[in-house]
C-alpha cells in the first residue's frame, strides 16, 4: 500500500477510535444489560471503514494529517459514530438465527450467542435509533445540515437501502428465482452494502461548505466502492480464514446465497472486482477536489483487503 494512503487510513482510524472511547463512556452510562450488549458489539474490533469514509469525505488529506483533537470538528466524528452504530446494528441483526445464523463476528461470539436473541434484537434497535439521535447533535452554520444528514442516513440504511437489500438477500436465499440473476445480484449488493457506504461518503461531504459541487461525483464513486466492497466480501467468504476475517468463512455457498463467486466463478468474480477498481478511479479522477491519494488509492486497498 502506498505509504501516504496507509498514513491517512491510520490517522483517520486513530481519530475515530479516540473519539469513540471518550464519547461512548458517557453515552452508554449508566451501565445496563442493553448498554453492555451495545458496547460488546461496537467495541469488538471492526475495521471502522465507514467512519474512515466519513472522515475522509470531510477532510482533505493534508488537513487530516494535521488534525490533533476532536473539538473543532466534532460533527464529523458524531456523523462517523452514527454510521458505525447503524452498521453494527445491521451486523447484529444479520447474524441472528432468522437471518444468516452466524456465531462469530469481529473475532468474538455474535451478540445473540454472548447474550441472547432478545437482547441482540434490542441492542440492534438501540443502535439504530441512536444513530439518528447522534445526527441531531450536528453543529453547522448551515441550518439544513441536520435535516439533510438524517435523510442521507435514512436513504442508506432504510426502506430503499440496506433494509431492502437485506430483505432481497434473504428472499433470494429462501426462494431462489433462477432468473435475471446478474442484475438481481448487483442490485442486492448495491442496496445491502453499497447504500450505507454511499451514505458514509455523503455525510462527511455534507459538512463541507463546497459539498454541492462534489456531491454527484462522490455519490457515483461511493456506489462503486460499495459494490466493490461487497464483491470482495463474497470473495473473502470463499478464500478467507476465520482468524483473519473474524467471522466464519464458507457460509454463503452453504446457505445458497447469491454471490459473485457463486454466480460467475472465482476468476470472473475477480475480473469484475478489478474492473470495479478501475471504474472507481476513473470517476474521482475527473474532479480536482477528489483527485487525491485517499480517493485514488482506496479502491485497490479494498480489493486487496484480507478482512
Ligand atoms: C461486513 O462489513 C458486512 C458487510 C457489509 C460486508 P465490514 O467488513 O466493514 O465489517 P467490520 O465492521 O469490519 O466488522
Ligand atoms: C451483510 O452482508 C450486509 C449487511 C447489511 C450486514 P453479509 O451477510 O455478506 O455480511 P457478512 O459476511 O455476514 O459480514
Ligand atoms: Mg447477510
Ligand atoms: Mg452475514
Ligand atoms: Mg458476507
Amino acid at each position: 500500500m502506498p505509504t501516504h494512503l496507509s498514513n491517512i487510513l491510520k490517522k483517520s482510524k486513530q481519530l475515530f477510535d479516540s473519539f469513540f472511547e471518550s464519547y461512548t463512556k458517557e453515552l452508554f452510562s449508566p451501565k445496563t444489560r442493553i448498554t453492555d450488549a451495545c458496547m460488546y458489539s461496537l467495541s469488538a474490533g471492526g475495521k471502522r471503514i465507514r467512519p474512515i469514509f466519513v472522515i475522509n469525505s470531510f477532510f482533505n488529506p493534508e488537513d487530516l494529517l494535521k488534525e490533533s483533537d476532536h473539538k473543532k470538528h466534532k460533527s464529523v466524528y458524531l456523523a462517523s459514530l452514527a454510521v458505525e452504530c447503524i452498521h453494527t446494528y445491521s451486523l447484529i441483526h444479520d447474524d441472528l438465527p432468522a437471518m444468516d445464523n452466524d456465531d462469530t463476528r469481529r473475532g468474538l461470539p455474535t451478540c445473540h450467542i454472548q447474550f441472547d436473541e432478545a437482547t441482540a434484537i434490542l441492542a440492534g434497535d438501540t443502535l439504530n435509533s441512536l444513530s439518528f439521535y447522534l445526527l441531531s447533535l450536528l453543529d453547522s452554520k448551515d441550518p439544513n445540515t441536520i435535516r439533510d444528514s438524517i435523510q442521507i442516513l435514512h436513504q442508506g440504511a432504510g426502506i430503499r437501502g440496506m433494509i431492502l437489500g437485506q430483505m432481497e438477500d434473504i428472499e433470494e436465499e429462501k426462494n431462489p428465482s433462477y432468473k435475471d440473476l446478474e442484475s438481481k445480484l448487483t442490485s442486492i449488493h448495491e442496496k445491502k452494502t453499497g447504500a450505507l457506504i454511499e451514505a458514509s461518503f455523503r455525510l462527511g461531504n455534507r459538512l463541507r461548505p463546497d459539498w454541492k459541487e462534489r456531491e454527484a461525483v462522490l455519490s457515483s464513486y461511493a456506489k462503486e466502492i460499495g459494490l466493490l466492497f461487497q464483491i470482495t466480501d463474497d470473495i473473502l467468504d470463499v478464500e478467507g480464514n476465520l482468524q483473519e476475517l473474524g467471522k466464519t468463512p464458507g457460509k454463503d455457498a452453504k446457505a445458497g446465497k447469491l454471490t459473485y463467486p457463486g454466480l460467475y466463478g472465482m476468476n470472473t468474480a475477480k475480473k469484475l472486482r478489478d474492473e470495479s477498481v478501475e471504474k472507481a478511479i476513473t470517476l474521482v479522477s475527473a474532479l480536482p477536489s477528489l483527485n487525491n491519494e485517499f480517493f485514488l488509492g482506496l479502491p485497490k486497498y479494498i480489493a486487496e483487503r484480507k478482512n
